[in-house]
């Protein structure tokens, strides 16, 4: 079959050789493949994974690996900003409120006291590494609002405050000769043995030249799974590919079912991606249905800045009263000057598909954005596997909950990368990568595909948005689970190894996850919405739902 999970659990081989105690999407033999040792390897090359690197001390040797570009990430297409509370009327207790408040009950708070407390000193670190926020004429950062926030502290850079981040930190790792950049590398299992990372396997963009890249400590920063919905804010590399390979390795996975859409992206016939920031409602844009009026003051009295899953929820609401496929968002009241000097790449990418912000309204409709669960990690960003950390879009450490605070994502990424970097300095002055053999079985499937993994890939996507999108419910969440398996039990019998594939084996093990826990979850709580548990059950929901890796099975499941 196509990944070889039939090898599972396998143990100590005859000739004497130990294999390591997991599952694979393929077996591999160490001596067969080109070995390189790293004192820490980061995957991912977004936010979390660069700052991660930068945060190391410089006497040990760092490898990034991406299975793109350093610059493609989910990070860099951020818009809207970074939370910090900078005000003087605000605070991290209320910026701590906000973020337990959208999280709906399901926040860790000691992980959201970190974030909140360690923002400021974080944003003066990027403020040194040369990131340029906007400005106020008194020379201090500029504050926005963004929705479910109680006070101005969403600091950024016009409206391309991710690119300017992420140009600025991958700038600083290019002049670090400590740090080793290996781009179109791509992840294809994590090693682990006797409950302790020991490195990852790796492939190039075509599925070849696999290597064996040997540490004692691996940081997952991969980002999101935007990939297993057809309308996604997320770039094609979000294929969920860290969290897949984590739950492989036996690491524990948390609250998948919580998934955020976001309100508002632009909805035109050829461009169905491209996020309309809430920094835009922040500075006063009104959603508008297809009849042309206002509908949020009848779904919250924050109106178009009630927490997301509420305008999303709305906004499909007014799409299915109305029988249409998008919305409306109008700032066209703004200042002309005003407007393209505040978001500019809006304006012109909107330009360049014929509306003019600055006179028309903007079509808009809800997509996929963020997934608030991941990889559980506790408050320092450690699994449950030794050595291997996590941090980003990919971690689950609690500050989300079920619904994340607006920009608050690029923040965890900073503060919990930080003090992921702090500790892999303590771990490795106590002992450096250990080189001792390891021998590891490997088996290559050299049979064609039988399938075309971007034909199963888009049916899959499609399945996602239909069932297991905005409103959900058993019915339908069962639907999506049958014809998960049912690709499942097809792929299961094709034996190739090429990328595409890895990333379709990976969608398809998250979406079952993504599925089973929304199953699970009967109630409806921050971004979880049931149709047929349409209340929140705190007696008996107030908690986690937790996946441990374990053998994936699509075969009669
Ligand atoms: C946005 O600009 O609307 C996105 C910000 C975020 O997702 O935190």
């Amino acid at each position: 079959m196509l990944i070889n999970y039939q090898n599972v659990n396998a143990g100590p081989i005859k000739d004497g050789r130990e294999v390591s105690k997991y599952r694979y999407l393929m077996d591999f033999d160490s001596e067969k493949l080109i070995k390189e040792y790293h004192d820490v390897i980061i995957i991912g090359s977004g936010i979390a994974g660069v700052f991660t690197a930068l945060e190391i001390s410089q006497e040990y040797d760092v490898a990034i690996l991406t299975k793109e570009t350093l610059d493609i990430s989910n990070s860099v297409l951020a818009q809207g900003g970074i939370a910090v509370s900078l005000d003087k009327k605000d605070s991290p207790e209320l910026h701590f409120k906000d973020t337990l408040y959208a999280g709906a009950g399901l926040c860790d708070e000691e992980s959201v006291w970190v974030l909140v407390n360690e923002a400021a000193s974080n944003i003066d670190r990027l403020c040194n590494f040369g990131v340029n926020f906007d400005k106020t004429k008194q020379q201090e950062l500029a504050l926005t609002r963004e929705a479910a926030h109680s006070m101005n502290r969403i600091i950024h850079a016009g409206d391309t405050t991710g690119k300017e981040v992420c140009d600025k930190l991958i700038s600083v790792v290019k002049t670090r000769n400590n740090i080793k950049i290996c781009e179109r590398t791509f992840v294809i299992d994590l090693v682990t043995k006797d409950g302790a990372c020991k490195g990852v396997l790796v492939c190039d963009e075509n599925g070849d030249a696999k290597k064996f890249l040997v540490s004692d400590i691996v940081v997952c920063a991969t980002g999101g799974f935007g990939q297993l919905f057809s309308s996604t804010t997320n770039p094609e590399v979000a294929t969920g590919d860290g969290i897949s390979m984590a739950y492989r390795a036996g690491a524990e996975l948390m609250d998948l079912e919580f998934v955020q859409f976001h309100p508002t992206v632009l909805y035109h016939p050829q461009n169905k991606s491209f996020l309309i920031s809430e920094a835009v409602r922040g500075e006063g844009a009104l959603l508008k249905n297809a009849e042309g009026k206002r509908f949020m003051p009848e779904y919250h009295p924050l109106n178009e800045l009630a927490p997301r899953d509420v305008v999303s929820r709305a906004i499909f609401e007014e799409m299915k009263r109305t029988r249409t496929s998008n919305v409306f968002l109008d700032i066209s009241f703004k200042d002309k000057d005003y407007l393209e000097a505040r978001f500019p790449n809006i304006y012109k990418t909107c330009l360049g598909y014929g509306i003019d912000i600055t006179k028309d309204m903007i079509p808009v409709a809800p997509a996929e954005h963020y997934c608030m669960g991941g990889i559980k990690a506790d408050v320092n960003g450690k699994t449950n596997i030794n050595g291997f950390f996590t941090c980003g879009e990919c971690a689950c450490n609690g500050i989300h909950g079920a619904n994340r605070l607006a920009s608050n994502s690029l923040l965890e990424g900073l503060v919990f990368g930080r003090l992921i970097g702090e500790q892999a300095d303590r771990l490795l002055k106590n002992s450096r990568v250990s080189r001792e053999p390891l021998n590891l079985v490997y088996k290559t499937n050299r049979n064609d595909a039988r399938v075309d993994s971007n034909l199963v890939r888009t049916d899959i996507q499609k399945e996602m948005t239909r069932e297991v999108g905005i409103i959900r419910n058993r019915e339908g969440l069962l639907r999506a689970l049958n014809k998960v398996n049912s690709h499942g039990k097809m792929l299961e019998d094709s034996k190739s190894k090429r990328l595409e594939d890895f990333e379709l084996q990976n969608i398809l093990l998250l979406s079952r996850l993504v599925i089973e826990s929304a199953l699970e979850r009967e109630e409806s709580r921050g971004a979880h919405y049931r149709s047929d548990f349409s209340k929140t059950d705190d007696e008996n929901w107030k908690r986690h739902i937790i996946k441990s890796g374990k053998i994936p099975n699509f075969v009669g499941t």
